[in-house]
């Protein structure tokens, strides 16, 4: 029997490489990836075909391209790209056409990559934290949150990722050498439990619930491989360096005012994670991340294969 077509929007980044290298690497799988990318000749798009998925050039912003790339296809990954361009409107509308381009293939099964809207938690009218870009909390995930309504088109998945800690090799968020001489682990959770996962491990869950199909559409799943805090991970990376880490967590102020591009949102972003961790976490079992990928790794497990990976400064 045909294998049935599962379309991966940002196939050659975190999530959407996670997804197809799952899809590839379960041969006897009923499942084909077919990997969705703005540059079939790319390096990484080579790679993937070379693995043995179907390359297809499509942009998020020319929902055109993306009737053409779901055609035929049984399930979307869908994902949008807040960092590359910290466009709340850019982000909604790439969502939209994502949605409408499902609707219009007739996929089976969207599995829609989402974040809570943080305003429904913190409204605008509450000043423990800035309101962004004029009408923003937490501009990268409520730009997600208020794009789920357009999934309401097609059978989706509604996915809560997490934290990836790829973020310490990829987004300078690893240990820094203080002025004496100690390394520092900067997270300003206080003494919340922030989720937090393998980002490879994303595209893995994500395989698990295609494979689960009908029963999982409509419904909100969120993941992660494990709750912790900043003094557990600064624990976690002194045993694997050698030597002790020590945890600081700034005053969200403190945070928002670091002046890289996007540190207001990752401010306000760390904020809501830890005023309402209770709920951020209840919303990601790790169990549940489990049964869906079996290979779901713990920090200890990622530290162990990535350390060599962390730029250390
Ligand atoms: N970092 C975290 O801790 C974290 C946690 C949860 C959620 N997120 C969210 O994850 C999202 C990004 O996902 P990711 O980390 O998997 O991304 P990524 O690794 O940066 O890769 C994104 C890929 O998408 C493709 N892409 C970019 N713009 C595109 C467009 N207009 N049309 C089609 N493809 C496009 C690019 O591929 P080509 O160049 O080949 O086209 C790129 O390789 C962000 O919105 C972020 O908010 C991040």
């Amino acid at each position: 029997m045909a294998k049935k077509i599962i379309a991966v929007m940002g196939a050659t980044g975190s999530q959407g490489g996670g997804l197809v290298r799952a899809i590839l690497a379960d041969g006897g799988g009923e499942f084909a990836a077919r990997a969705i990318t703005r540059n079939t000749e790319s390096e990484k798009a080579r790679e993937l075909a070379a693995l043995g998925a179907e390359v297809v050039a499509a942009n998020a912003a020319d929902e055109g391209s993306l009737r053409a790339a779901f055609a035929g296809a049984h399930g979307v990954y869908g994902v949008t790209f807040f960092w590359d361009h910290f466009s709340p409107e850019q982000e909604n509308q790439q969502a939209a056409n994502i949605a409408r381009a499902s609707a219009a293939a007739g996929v089976s099964h969207v599995v829609w990559s989402t974040l809570e809207d943080s305003r429904n938690f913190v409204p605008l009218s509450d000043a423990r934290m800035p309101t962004l870009m004029g009408k923003y909390k937490v501009p990268h995930f409520d730009a997600k949150g208020e794009s789920d309504a357009y999934f309401a088109v097609a059978p989706t998945t509604y996915l809560l990722t997490s934290f990836y800690w790829d973020n310490l090799i990829m987004f300078g968020m690893g240990p820094k050498r203080g002025p004496d001489g100690k390394l520092v682990f900067t997270l300003p959770m206080g003494g919340a439990k922030l989720p937090q996962i393998a980002a490879e491990d994303i595209g893995r869950c994500a395989y698990g619930i295609f494979e689960r199909g009908e029963e999982m559409t409509g419904k909100r799943v969120g993941i992660a491989g494990a709750h912790l805090t900043g003094a557990e991970m600064a624990a976690a990376l002194s045993t694997v360096l050698g030597e002790e880490v020590v945890h600081y967590s700034p005053e969200f102020d403190a945070y928002r005012g670091f002046g890289f591009p996007g540190a207001e949102d990752l401010g306000n972003m760390f904020q809501f994670n830890h005023d309402f961790a209770a709920e951020f976490c209840a919303a990601r079992s790790v169990e549940f991340s489990r049964e869906l990928n079996p290979e779901l790794q713990s920090f200890d497990q990622w530290l162990a294969r990535n350390v060599s990976r962390i730029p250390i400064s």
